[in-house]
C-alpha cells in the first residue's frame, strides 16, 4: 500500500520502532513518549454510554498529549440517519463535555480531518462494504498505513454478528506489515460456557494476539501503581503473606443506584458485573508472585498461576452474602428500592450487594482469606485493597494503654483518593503511655504534579502499539467464571437476596459472613 504523503513521525512511531513498552519501563527510554503508529479506530456503537463519556474525549486527549500520529483516523459506525457532519459534531460534544485535557482548536481541527462516519446496521452488507471503503479512504489521504482497530463497544450478543461481518468483508487478516485488531469490553459472557462460546466465535476471525480485551481497571495509574509499590520497594514483599497478614479485603462501593441502566444491570448482579473482571484483576495483581518481566507472558502467566489456585468456597451460604437495596433516603434525598427502580421485575433476584469469601491455595497465601464485596447505594464511592495484619504475638502494654489500637492495615486507593495508607498504633503524647491508631498517606495529588490519565487512554494507546500486558487473556476470564459460577448458580437457587437501607453497608449476613473468621469489614 502506498501513501501519498508519508508524514514525519510516521515511520519513527510504528509500533516496531518503540524498544520497549510494558508498564514498568527500562530506566534509559522512560523519558521516549510511547506515540501510536498511523492507525485508524473505529467504534461501533458510538451513540453508546461508554463511546460519548470514555472512548471518544480519551482519543481527543490522546491527541491533545501528542501521542497519536498525524497519519491517525477515528470512524464512527451507527445506525443513525448523520453525516460526516453530524458525527463531528457529537464527537466534538463528547470531548468538550467529558474530555480531561483542555479543548484546544488546532489538536481539534487536526483530529476532525480523520473523522469518518459509516451508517449502518451490523447486519448490512453494503454498510460493511462502505466501511471497508472509508479504512481504503483514509489509508490513501491521511497514510494511516492500512492499520484497523475494530472497538467493539456494543452488547455482546452483536459481537458474533459485527466480527463474522469483518472477516466475510475483507478487514480481518492482517496483511503484510498490516494490522487489524479487535477489542472487545466485559462483560466476557455471563458464566463460563456463555465466554467460551463468545471467545470460540472471536478467535474464528481473530487470532489471540490480535483481540484486545478490555478490563480498564488495569488502565488505571493506581492499578499499575500496584506493581510499583511490590516489586519495585524492599520494605512491603516481607511481610506480604500469611505470616503476617490476616486477611485481604477488596471493595469496590458505588453510592449510586442502577440509574438507568436497567436492561444492563438485571440479571447481571455486582458479581458479574464488578467481581468476575475488576475485582478478581485485583486479587490476582496483589497476590501473584513476582513475574520474571513485565512482558505480557510473564505478567499473564503469574495472573493465571494465582487465579489458578484461587478457590471458592466449599460452604457457599456461609460464606457469601447478597443483597439488594431498599428504598429510603441517602444523602438526603429520597431514593427508589431496586425493585422499584424502572425496568426491574418486582420479583427480579438480581443482587446490588455481593461479597464473597475466597482462599488462594499455595504456600504465601494458605489460611488468608480474600474478601471480595461490590455494591451499589453504599455510604460512599470507594475501590481499594487493604491488607489487614496480625496482631503483634506479644504486647508488652496494660489492656487500658492499647485501648485506642486498632488494626495494622495498608489500603491501596484505586479511586477516588487515589494512594495509599498505612495505619498503626503510635504513642499518644503525653506524660502516660497511651497508644493510639494513626494513618500514614500517600496521594497522587500531594506526591505528583502529572495529573493521572484516564484509563481509556492508557488502553486505547496500547491498542494502536500492539502492547498487549494490560488485557487479559481468555485463560484468565475463563478462570475467574470458575471461581464464581458455583457462588452464582448456588444463589440463582436460594432465593430472594437480602434488603439494606441506602446508604449502609450491606445486609446483616455480610456482617455475619466475615464476623465468623473473627474479622470485621473495614468502613472505608
Ligand atoms: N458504559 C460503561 O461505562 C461500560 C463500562 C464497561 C463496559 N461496558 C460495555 O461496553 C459496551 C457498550 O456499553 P454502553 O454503556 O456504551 O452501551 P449503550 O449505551 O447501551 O450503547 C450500545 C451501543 O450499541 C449500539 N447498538 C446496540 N444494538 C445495536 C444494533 N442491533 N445495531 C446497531 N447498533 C446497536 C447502540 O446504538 P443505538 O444508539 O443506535 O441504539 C449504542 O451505540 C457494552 O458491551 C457494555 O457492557 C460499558
Amino acid at each position: 500500500m502506498t501513501h501519498p504523503t508519508p508524514l514525519p513521525t510516521a515511520t519513527a512511531s510504528t509500533p516496531e520502532a518503540i524498544p520497549v513498552t510494558n508498564p514498568l519501563r527500562a530506566p534509559e527510554d522512560y523519558r521516549l513518549p510511547r506515540i501510536a503508529g498511523p492507525s485508524v479506530l473505529v467504534i461501533f456503537g458510538v451513540t453508546g454510554d461508554l463511546s460519548r463519556k470514555k472512548l471518544m474525549p480519551a482519543v481527543y486527549d490522546l491527541a491533545n498529549r501528542g501521542l497519536l500520529p498525524p497519519g491517525f483516523g477515528l470512524v464512527g459506525f451507527a445506525r443513525r440517519e448523520w453525516d460526516a457532519q453530524d458525527f463531528a459534531q457529537v464527537v466534538h460534544d463528547a470531548v468538550k463535555q467529558h474530555a480531561r485535557t483542555e479543548f484546544k482548536e488546532e489538536v481539534w481541527q487536526q483530529l476532525l480531518e480523520g473523522i469518518r462516519f459509516v451508517r449502518g446496521e451490523f447486519d448490512d452488507d453494503e454498510a460493511f462494504d462502505r466501511l471497508h471503503q472509508t479504512l481504503r479512504e483514509l489509508d490513501e489521504s491521511r497514510g494511516t498505513g492500512g492499520n484497523h482497530a475494530f472497538y467493539l463497544s456494543i452488547p455482546p450478543d452483536n459481537f458474533e454478528t459485527v466480527v463474522s461481518q469483518l472477516k466475510r468483508h475483507g478487514m480481518a487478516e492482517d496483511r503484510q506489515g498490516h494490522w487489524n485488531r479487535v477489542i472487545i469490553e466485559k462483560p466476557f459472557g455471563h458464566d463460563l460456557t456463555s465466554a467460551r462460546q463468545l471467545n470460540a466465535v472471536v478467535s474464528q476471525v481473530f487470532p489471540p494476539e490480535s483481540v484486545f480485551r478490555i478490563d480498564h481497571y488495569l488502565g488505571k495509574e493506581t492499578v499499575q501503581n500496584m506493581l510499583a509499590f511490590r516489586f519495585a520497594n524492599q520494605m512491603f514483599e516481607p511481610i506480604w503473606n500469611n505470616n503476617y497478614v490476616s486477611n485481604v479485603q477488596i471493595t469496590m462501593a458505588e453510592s449510586i443506584g442502577i440509574g438507568g441502566r436497567a436492561g444492563y444491570y438485571d440479571g447481571i448482579g455486582a458479581a458479574r458485573d464488578v467481581i468476575q473482571n475488576h475485582l478478581l484483576q485485583l486479587l490476582a495483581l496483589t497476590a501473584m508472585e513476582e513475574p520474571n518481566s513485565f512482558e505480557a507472558a510473564q505478567l499473564r502467566a503469574e495472573k493465571q498461576k494465582v487465579l489458578a489456585a484461587t478457590r471458592p468456597p466449599a460452604d457457599i451460604a456461609a460464606h457469601t452474602a447478597r443483597g439488594q437495596y431498599l428504598a429510603g433516603w441517602q444523602g438526603g434525598k429520597q431514593v427508589n428500592g431496586y425493585l422499584d427502580e424502572d425496568g426491574i421485575a418486582p420479583d427480579s433476584i438480581t443482587e446490588t450487594y455481593a461479597a464473597i469469601r475466597v482462599e488462594i491455595d499455595n504456600r504465601r497465601w494458605a489460611g488468608v482469606p480474600f474478601y471480595l464485596r461490590a455494591a451499589k447505594r453504599m455510604p460512599r464511592r470507594v475501590t481499594e485493597v487493604a491488607l489487614q495484619f496480625k496482631p503483634a504475638p506479644h504486647l508488652p502494654f496494660t489492656a487500658a494503654q492499647t485501648a485506642g489500637l486498632g488494626v495494622n492495615s495498608l489500603e491501596m486507593r484505586i479511586q477516588p483518593d487515589e494512594g495509599i495508607t498505612m495505619r498503626f498504633g503510635a504513642k499518644v503524647p503525653s506524660t502516660q503511655m497511651e497508644i493510639r491508631d494513626v494513618s500514614m498517606d500517600f496521594n497522587y495529588g500531594g506526591s505528583f504534579t502529572e495529573t493521572s490519565p484516564e484509563a481509556y487512554e492508557r488502553l486505547i494507546l496500547d491498542v494502536l502499539l500492539g502492547d498487549p500486558p494490560l488485557f487479559p487473556l481468555q485463560q484468565e476470564v475463563d478462570l475467574s467464571w470458575q471461581i464464581l459460577d458455583p457462588i452464582l448458580e448456588n444463589w440463582e437457587s436460594s432465593g430472594k437476596p437480602e434488603g439494606y437501607a441506602p446508604g449502609t453497608w450491606g445486609p446483616a449476613s455480610a456482617d455475619a459472613m466475615i464476623g465468623r473468621d473473627g474479622f470485621t469489614w473495614r468502613r472505608p
